[in-house]
This record gives C-alpha cells, structure tokens and sequence, in this order.
C-alpha cells in the first residue's frame, strides 16, 4: 500500500487550504531584519545604483524611512554608516556624534520598540577600507580589538539594542563583550557575524557603503568559500566569546553551512542575504528574465527553511508586506 496509485503525493498539493495548511516553513515580518545606510555626506537620499530600491539616508531623514517599514511591519533594522571623513583608525567609528550614533538616537527616540541593531566595523571608517588597523600589509588583529569594543560601546550608549561585530577578527565578540559589560551594558546583545565568506557577493554593498578597500583584500580575515567545517569551528568560538545571536553571510551560495550551524548550535541563527543576491535578483527582474518579487521571496523561504531564525535583507519591507497579506 506504500506506493501508487494508494500513495498520490499531488493530493495534498492542490491550491488552496490544504497547501498552505500542510505549508512547512512561513516567512513572518518578525523574522526579517532590514538594513539601513545613515550617510553623513547628503542632506537627501542618495540611490545605490547597484541595489536598485536601496538608498542611503541622511540622519534627518532616517525616521520617515523607519517609519514606513514599521506600517510595513519591519521591527528591526541594521544600521550601517557611511562618515563625513575617513582616516587611518576609522576615528569616526566610535565618536560619540557619528552618523551611526547619532541614527540610533533618533530611530530610538521615535520609535522605541523597533530593534535597532547596528553593524560594527572599521571599513567604512578607514580611508583604506579594510576592516581593521592597517599595519605592513596586514590588519593589526589585537590592535583592531580595541577599536572594534569601543565603536560598540558607543552605539550601545546611544541606545542600540544589538551590535553586530562584522570583522572577523579573532577574539572580537570576547572583546566586545567584556568592554559592554565595564560599560555597564550588559543588557546590550551581540549578533556576531560569525561565518562571514570573502565573498565576491559583496560587491554592490560597497558601491553603497563606499567601503571597498583600496589596499589588499579581505581575506587575510574573512573564510575561506570552500571551508564548511571551519565555519563551524568559527561558530563555535563566538558562542564561547558570549555571541546571543549567530550569523552566516551570504546567505544562499551557503545554505549548507547554514544548515548545519543550525543542527549543531542551540542559539538562534541568522543569515545575511547580501547585497549581490539582491541586486542580481533585482537586475534579472529589470530585465524581464524572472518574476523579481516572486524570486526573492522563494529565495528568502530557502534561507529559512534552510535553518535561519532570521534573515537580513534588503527585501525587508516587501516581503514583510506580503507576510501580512497572507
Ligand atoms: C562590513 C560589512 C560588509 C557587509 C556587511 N558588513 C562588507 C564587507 O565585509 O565587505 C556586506 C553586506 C552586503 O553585501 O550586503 N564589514
């Protein structure tokens, strides 16, 4: 009796209520974290002509923004900033009235019970570009430390809920840990980034965040995209540092890792679709060669079902729409 004609798989399959009722995976705007660009440089939106539907804010204009993704039914957001002046040590990464700090506080003071999480970096502050203290063709790991626990502080002193630590150096949710916890800020979670590819998938994010290096690469610091195992390895040593949240970025050339951080870790588990699967979803749609909306909500479902208790993305609102409207 296991087989056909007893057994007809399309039975349940047929649309209307028994398809969505035998659904097993649902994409919910509370699972979606949507990323946001605060630039210091612009008193008016500036498009990224790489992501199409994506600009950068200046701060003034952060809460309208905000606001339209809350009647969508966004709740969190991720702050990424883009600074009046760039140098050596990424000195506006950590100054109490940077354009990230200074987004927080508005976001926070509008909107009290959006999540604001903020990305914790030192390439968009460098004049070099990378992701850290730029020493002999290298990036100072220890030094970085120091710079990367500060700027946290700072974003959790004007209010962030969650940092997120995007570097990849080593011992950095440590650091950011302790130095929140002397701050007293010990309620302030970290989402670490904690299997993040060298990735070619970033390259759009970069157009938008002005941050791709000018010297060397990144892979000095960020994985290796034919290491699975590392990944867990990586994952491992963030739960130990005191990481609340752990993410994989990209999201969907890595869904194997993905899923197996999942099945090995009890802590929630994020993924970051990025900037280069948007954008070529985005362009394929222009195009007219796919359904752009239709693909990026198939592609956003895979990373859930893949394991991911939320994803960042820069579909946020769309998708967070068409959660709502069944
Ligand atoms: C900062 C950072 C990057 C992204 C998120 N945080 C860029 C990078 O590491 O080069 C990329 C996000 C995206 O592509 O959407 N280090």
């Amino acid at each position: 009796m296991s087989g056909f004609p007893a057994r007809r798989m399309r039975r349940l399959r047929r649309t209307g209520g028994l398809r969505s009722m035998v659904r097993e995976t649902h994409l919910r705007p509370e699972d979606l974290i949507l990323p946001l660009f605060a630039d210091a440089t612009t008193d008016t939106p500036v498009d990224v002509p790489s992501m199409p539907g994506v600009r950068r804010h200046p701060v003034s204009g952060l809460p309208s923004v905000a606001e339209a993704a809350v009647d969508d039914g966004v709740r969190a957001v991720i702050l990424f900033g883009v600074p009046e002046a760039k140098d050596e040590r990424g000195s506006r990464a950590d100054a109490g009235d940077g354009v990230v700090q200074r987004a927080v506080r508005s976001l926070k003071e509008e909107f009290p019970e959006l999540t604001v999480i903020t990305d914790v970096c030192l390439c968009e502050y460098t004049s070099h570009g990378q992701c850290g203290i730029w020493e002999d063709g290298d990036v100072d790991n220890d030094a970085t430390l120091e710079r990367l626990a500060s700027t946290a502080v700072s974003h959790a002193e004007a209010g962030a809920d969650v940092v997120a630590p995007s570097d990849m150096m080593d011992g950095r949710v440590a650091a950011v840990r302790r130095a929140l916890d002397d701050a007293g800020r010990e309620e302030t979670a970290i989402l670490s980034y904690a299997a993040k590819y060298a990735s070619s998938f970033y390259g759009p994010f970069r157009d938008a965040a002005d941050s791709a290096p000018d010297v060397g690469h990144r892979r000095g610091y960020q994985m290796d995209p034919a290491n699975a195992r590392e990944a867990l390895r990586e994952v491992r040593l963030d739960v130990e540092e005191g990481a609340d949240v752990v993410m994989v970025k990209p999201a969907m050339p890595y869904l194997d890792v993905l899923s197996s951080v999942r099945r090995e870790f009890d802590l929630p588990t994020a993924a970051y679709h990025v900037s280069g699967e948007y954008a070529m979803i985005r362009a394929a749609g222009e195009k007219g060669w796919l359904d752009d909306a239709e693909a990026m909500h198939e592609a956003v479902l895979s990373i859930k079902r893949a394991g991911a208790d939320l994803v960042v993305t820069y579909a946020a609102r769309e998708l967070a729409r068409r959660a709502r409207s069944g």
